[in-house]
């Protein structure tokens, strides 16, 4: 589903991906862990077409990227750190608004479903720009999953929701892995990703340095991996500054 050879992405002089490496199968759900500054948000907005790749190649259902960048945004459903979302507008005009752009049918019974879904039903007639981050975060969430796309694309979503906009996350992730969706998401918080992915990939220094099913790993053996995987790859970094905070007493 999702093809990644040998990315490089530059900034200037500086190189963020050197030359990465990464497949997805249609239906995986993949979390990306590594340190901050690892070039995670960068891989992630390249994926989602929001930035284009310096040298490499990826492709998405089989579209290249950024040639067919168009074909490739509507399978997608992103969520970045920017909700984009029309702080005039209402929840559902929203929602109305990026479900017209996809040329959704039975419109007003989709939106109330999702706007139930991320937990905004009453306040679906509420400006957005009223809305506090958390619940302009649901509402990101509603968008990307709106049009229900083949492709899942999530970085850091959980950062800024309260436990309860947590597990509503969690949820929609659930149903969408249920649904067959692939899903590529960044977490800092290893025990929610624990649960939820079915394979782990850590980038550290621009590439992928390592990535384990979950079936081979217990989740009290997902710290340990992680480290090993940031440690043999930054020697002169052992203090591991900007690891994935943990939660909750389930880790080490
Ligand atoms: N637009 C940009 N211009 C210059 N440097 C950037 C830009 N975006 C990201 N970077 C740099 O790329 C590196 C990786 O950033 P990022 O992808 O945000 O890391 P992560 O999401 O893993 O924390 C950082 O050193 C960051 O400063
Ligand atoms: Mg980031």
């Amino acid at each position: 589903m999702i093809v990644v050879r040998k990315l490089v992405k530059r900034f200037g002089l500086k190189s963020v991906l050197r030359g990465l490496d990464f497949t997805v199968q249609s239906g995986e759900f993949v979390a990306i862990l590594g340190p901050n500054g690892a070039g995670k948000t960068t891989f992630l907005r390249i994926l989602a077409t929001l930035s284009k790749p310096s040298l490499g190649e990826v492709s998405i259902a089989g579209f290249a990227l950024p040639a067919q960048a168009a074909a490739v945004r509507r399978r997608l459903g992103v969520v970045t750190h920017l909700p984009l979302l029309y702080g005039d507008l209402t929840a559902e005009e929203n929602l109305r608004f990026y479900g017209r752009l996809y040329g959704l049918t039975a419109l007003n019974q989709r939106i109330a479903e999702v706007l139930k879904l991320v937990g905004l039903y009453e306040r679906r007639a509420d400006l957005v720009r009223t809305f506090s981050r958390g619940m302009q975060q649901r509402l990101a969430i509603g968008r990307a999953v709106l049009h229900d796309p083949e492709v899942i694309l999530f970085d850091e979503p959980h950062t800024g929701l309260d436990q309860d906009a947590c597990s509503m996350l969690d949820n929609v992730l659930r149903q969408v892995a249920a649904r067959g969706r692939t899903v590529v998401m960044t977490s800092h918080d290893l025990m929610r990703v624990s649960e939820l992915a079915s394979r782990f990939d850590v980038l550290s220094n621009g590439v992928i340095v390592a990535s384990a099913q979950r079936a081979q790993l217990a989740p009290d053996q997902l710290l340990a991996f992680y480290r090993q995987a940031v440690q043999q790859n930054n020697p002169l970094n052992p203090s591991l500054e900007g690891e994935p905070q943990k939660e909750g007493n389930d880790l080490p």
